[in-house]
């Protein structure tokens, strides 16, 4: 006679086997009881940085863009959810707060969710992509601190990615008000949460000011890139003071310095700098 842990035991074995045989493919893909379970789940684990509805938010990308940029399969989506995106602030499952983590059904709810919510077509690009590029690199200033395929300044972040880890409103709203939600640099396993660029005046043993950004951290060590780029490795205890704002390095682009229109042009050349 099969007793009932057997009987449980086997299907428990067969659900796991067949997760495991399958992982290429969403097993409970289309299947709306999963999507909502999943949604739940996303609400918990991921809506702080991916946003409600898995729109956007300040910290995470939209994921409901047709296109994505790390991911296009549902084994794809698996696999950054388990293990996340190494040097960025996509976590792994179980880390950063997440408690235990998701079992593997709970990942499979959540893809299903995320598909469910998918937008069929891309939005149309709003802007014009090569005056936005014109302005970047020319009028607005953006490249004398920021990279872009390699070209530009490197007080600030390079923006080539940042069209796939932010929504456009988190971008226009860095450039509207840059200290409100500072960029995230450095991101390490060892780091509960990234650097911040925070802005940071020193003054060494030897009455030297130095002005600029943190680039990294520690108890003992600060690295600072100062705002003509060079760096500076120092111990925080040689130091004669040292004073941390959050007042961004970036200067605030009020609509009388770059239009709404141009703004818009900018972020479309950043935009478009994503799909390749
Ligand atoms: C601490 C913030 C944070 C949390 C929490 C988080 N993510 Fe992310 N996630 C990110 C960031 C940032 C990226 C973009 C990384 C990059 O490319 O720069 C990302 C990328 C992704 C991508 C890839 C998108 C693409 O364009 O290919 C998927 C899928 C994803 N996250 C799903 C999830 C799910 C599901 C959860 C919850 C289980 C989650 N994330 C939790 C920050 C987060
Ligand atoms: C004087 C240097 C400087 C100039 C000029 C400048 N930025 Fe920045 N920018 C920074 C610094 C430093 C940061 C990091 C601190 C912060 O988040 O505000 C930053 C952050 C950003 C971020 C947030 C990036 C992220 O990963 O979250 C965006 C987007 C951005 N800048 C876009 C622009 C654009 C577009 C322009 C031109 C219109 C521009 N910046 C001009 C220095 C600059």
């Amino acid at each position: 006679m099969l007793k009932c842990w057997q009987a449980a035991l086997f299907a428990s074995i067969s659900l796991a086997f067949s997760l495991q045989a399958f992982a290429q493919k969403n097993p409970l893909a289309g299947d709306p009881k999963a999507a909502k379970a999943g949604e739940s789940e996303f609400r918990i684990n991921c809506a702080l940085c991916h946003g409600l509805g898995a729109k956007g938010g300040g910290r995470g990308p939209d994921l409901t863009r047709a296109v994505k940029k790390h991911t296009h399969t549902d084994a794809d989506m698996f696999q950054v959810i388990s293990n996340g995106i190494p040097g960025t602030a996509m976590p792994a499952n179980g880390t950063n707060g997440q408690g235990v983590g998701m079992t593997e059904r709970e990942i499979w709810q959540i893809i299903a969710y995320l598909r469910s919510q998918e937008v069929k077509a891309s939005p149309a690009s709003l802007g014009n992509t090569a005056r936005g590029k014109e302005l970047f690199y020319g009028d607005a200033n953006c490249s004398m601190c920021h990279m872009v395929q390699g070209k530009g300044g490197r007080l600030g972040p390079d923006l080539t990615g940042v069209a796939g880890s932010r929504t456009r409103e988190a971008i226009i709203d860095s450039v509207r008000n840059p200290s409100r939600r500072l960029a995230w640099g450095l991101t390490e396993a060892t780091k509960e949460f990234p650097q911040e660029y925070e802005t940071l005046t020193v003054v060494t043993a030897d009455g030297k000011q130095i002005k600029g950004v943190t680039l990294n951290e520690d108890s003992f060590t600060v690295q600072i890139m100062d705002m003509s780029e060079n760096l500076h490795l120092l111990e925080k205890d040689k130091l004669r003071s040292f004073q941390k704002t959050r007042e961004s390095a970036m200067p605030k682009y009020t609509t009388d310095v770059l239009g709404d229109k141009d703004l818009h042009d900018v972020v479309a050349f950043l935009t478009s700098l994503e799909a390749k």
